[in-house]
């Protein structure tokens, strides 16, 4: 059953500037599945749903993403598009403003965003992220993020444990989580607006595993990056495979 709250430790996140909503749950089963049923349509500015626990939530590919833990910051961006083209614009700007947040806070550690939709810290996961269309006409996305905040390794479960981390598991410190969400937001507001060819090349600059081989949709071959259109760039000699979508696998050692 969703516990939706009216006071709450996100309140004053509602006078950021681009903040249309921030709609807050104790606990929900996914706090996109929400703002895909309740049709959520920003005029303009940002809808945010946050939640303190999770019980169903959503990851690529139709994966569950383990979110029931406390101390994670799990998110939706509602978000009205000039047109439903943008969706990189999105994933991009939320990408880098969520590693730059991260970086600022943990400056020993290794932040980079692993193409599509993983901020990673080191060779470890530490935050997905989930776009989904909530209206085509208007053009409405939510853009959900869960990100490992104060709830460490220990209270994954088993199979995770070796392959994701949180910011108190990388630092030993714990963090405050509706701060770190009102930087998030106004970084990804700034990020949004800025210009995009400046901002594309900051992202291609923080791209994890760049230059090495991987398998992607049974391709074989070198990772070259990322287009300005968010394709990723898979280089076959002197051939170049442009891809939409997909999950890079790694195949040759780190250099
Ligand atoms: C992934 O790693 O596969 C993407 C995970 C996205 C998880 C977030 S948590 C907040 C929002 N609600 C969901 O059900 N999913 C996203």
């Amino acid at each position: 059953m969703a516990i939706k709250e009216s006071i709450h430790p996100f309140e004053a996140l509602t006078s950021l500037q681009g903040v249309a909503d921030i709609v807050y749950f104790k606990e929900i089963d996914s706090t996109n599945t929400y703002a895909k049923k309740s049709k959520i349509t920003p005029v303009t500015g940002v809808v945010v749903i946050v939640a303190k626990s999770q019980s169903a939530g959503r990851g690529q590919r139709s994966n569950t993403f383990y979110s029931s833990a406390v101390g994670g910051l799990w998110v939706s961006f509602v978000i009205r598009l000039d047109s439903i083209e943008n969706h990189f614009v999105v994933n991009r700007a939320l990408s880098l403003s969520i590693a730059s947040v991260l970086k600022s806070h943990m400056p020993l550690a290794q932040v980079s965003i692993k193409w599509p939709n993983d901020i990673y810290c080191g060779s470890k996961k530490i935050c997905g992220i989930l776009l989904e269309s909530v209206s085509i006409d208007p053009p409405v996305i939510v853009a959900g993020f869960g990100c490992n905040v104060n709830n460490g390794g220990s209270s994954f479960p088993k199979d995770l444990q070796t392959i994701v981390t949180s910011m108190v598991d990388e630092t030993s410190v714990e963090f405050d989580v509706p701060t770190l969400l009102s930087e998030i937001l106004q970084d990804f507001i700034r990020i949004r607006d800025d210009d995009q060819v400046q901002v594309h090349s900051r992202y291609k600059s923080l791209l994890y595993g760049m230059s090495r081989e991987i398998e992607i949709n049974d391709l074989q071959g070198v990772f070259d990056g990322v287009e300005a259109d968010g394709r990723l760039r898979l280089m076959q000699g002197e051939n170049v495979h442009l891809i939409s979508s997909g999950s890079m696998r790694f195949t040759g050692s780190a250099a």
